[in-house]
């Protein structure tokens, strides 16, 4: 049966529920069907810069024949055996070492799972596993900050704290997730004379845990460079500090890695950018780059030597049938190999100075913007204001970045853009760049001009409609 385009979209619409759901969003869904490189086309032929690697993801880039045929090979001799009690696998043992490997062995052990919401589950259940197998069943809550973003199954959900927008239509939240302002240098508030907003961060961390009480605290978790809250870059001496804080205090470091991971901050692991080293590591996205599901933790021998001394009734009873999934770590197998062989970390870091430098020059005097982030790899941001000096967001009702997205769109770029959430210090219009790893430095310099001509467009419209209010 084959469909017309304006098929598909109504056999969309009626039938298929998507991430984040809402029919506003699908009222003329753009259809993909395919890509090469840092480029993908929709179905009636139009092709765009995918400005966000699928969702954070398509690190290797779009169309690798070398990763369909690892798939294959892998599917034609063992597609799936489960891992559980008693079973393995050859790819998820190799892939295991080779993860191992790319943290200099500062980790000792791998549980893999189907992505980053599960891997962050994982992550939780270990740092409560870990505290009871020790002695101490009281230490179960887990500190989060403002504008994390962890994944949306129930208990990830209850630590992502993007705003109330995710939480309202399925409360009640699991309790024992509090939360705390994050290292977000433009707008933080309450850092004291003298003190570094990382500084400051770090010290609101030391007294929540405090006050919660360091016998009721199994961790902390926090993406080294927050991705969908807004790429928010912590300043240099924030990690640091933050695992001081965790260490004295008995408090697990929980870094996900979902999107940082692989590459896309120039390294393998962005925590790695302050000599950070944490003791339960959570990654997907970019270990397939996208090409099939797959994520994980990564746990140090601390907690992997717990985990083996327990007695057989009290063992880490976690699971999931997909856990390693042996076409999905072949998959990742060789996904880290072409990420290591063309050298796309390197790539990575060349290639977001340009895109830092170029975003500097083409809206660094432009009056509305607010704060440009970047300059670590791939991974980039835009923060607008109406105000510069007072930080005043622009109005809800001029929905200033969804015209943006869509002027974007109308240059041939794809990529997100984040609503202002109230007045400051809540966070203002945000566009984000995070391309594929392989993206060219011509790529680059369009993504950067087209942000410069949509911001202007912008600008201009939301300018006269202010007059016309
Ligand atoms: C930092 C971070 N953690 C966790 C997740 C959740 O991953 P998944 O959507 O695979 O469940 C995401 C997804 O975007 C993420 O960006």
């Amino acid at each position: 049966m084959s469909l017309t385009a304006a098929e598909l979209v109504r056999a969309d619409q009626e039938h298929l529920i998507h991430p984040l759901h809402h029919p506003v969003d699908n009222a003329s869904t753009v259809i993909y069907v395919r890509g090469r490189g840092a480029v993908v086309q929709d179905i009636d032929g139009h092709e765009y810069i995918d400005g966000l690697s699928g969702l954070w993801n398509v690190n290797v880039g779009h169309g690798r024949a070398e990763l369909a045929e690892a798939a294959a090979a892998q599917m034609k001799e063992l597609a799936y055996f489960s891992g559980f009690v008693g079973s393995s696998n050859i790819p998820s043992i190799l892939l295991a070492e080779r993860l191992l490997e790319l943290t200099d062995h500062t980790m000792q052990a791998v549980f893999l799972t189907s992505g980053g919401a599960e891997a962050n589950e994982s992550a939780f259940k270990t740092a409560r596993f870990y505290w009871k197998a020790r002695g101490q069943p009281g230490k179960v809550k887990i500190i989060a900050r403002d504008q994390a973003y962890h994944g949306l199954t129930l208990q990830t959900m209850s630590a992502t704290g993007m705003g109330p927008g995710y939480w309202k239509m399925f409360e009640p939240r699991v309790p024992g997730f509090v939360h705390i302002q994050t290292c977000y240098p433009y707008r933080y508030q309450g850092a004291k004379p003298g003190e570094s907003v990382g500084q400051a961060a770090a010290r609101e961390l030391e007294e929540a845990i405090l006050r919660e009480g360091p016998d009721t605290v199994a961790a902390f978790v926090g993406e080294p460079i927050h991705g969908a809250g807004g790429v928010f870059y912590p300043t240099e001496d924030y990690w640091p500090r933050v695992r001081e804080v965790c260490t004295r205090h008995d408090v697990l470091l929980i870094d996900d890695e979902i999107i940082t991971g692989f590459g896309r901050t120039g390294r393998w692991f962005g925590l790695s950018h302050w000599n950070v080293t944490p003791d339960i590591l959570s990654f997907a996205k970019g270990v397939t780059s996208g090409y099939l599901p797959l994520g994980g933790i990564m746990v140090t021998r601390a907690i992997k030597e717990v985990m083996d001394s327990v007695e057989p009734d009290d063992r880490w009873m976690h699971a999931y049938t997909n856990s390693g999934h042996p076409t999905c770590c072949a998959v990742a197998l060789k996904n880290i190999e072409i990420l290591q062989r063309e050298r796309l970390g390197e790539n990575a870091a060349k290639m977001g100075a340009r895109l830092q430098a170029g975003l500097q020059a083409a809206l660094g005097d432009q009056p509305s913007t607010g704060d440009i982030r970047g300059g670590k790899g791939l991974l980039a941001a835009v923060e607008f204001v109406e105000d510069r000096a007072t930080k005043k967001n622009f109005a809800k009702d001029l929905r200033f970045a969804a015209r943006l997205k869509a002027e974007m769109m109308r240059r041939g770029v794809i990529t997100r853009t984040r609503p202002a959430l109230g007045a400051h210090p809540a966070q203002g219009d945000i566009l984000f760049f995070a391309p594929p790893l392989v993206v060219s430095e011509a790529e680059i310099d369009r993504l950067v001009g087209a942000a410069r001509d949509a911001v202007e467009v912008v600008l201009s419209a939301v300018g006269s409609s202010t007059v016309s209010r």
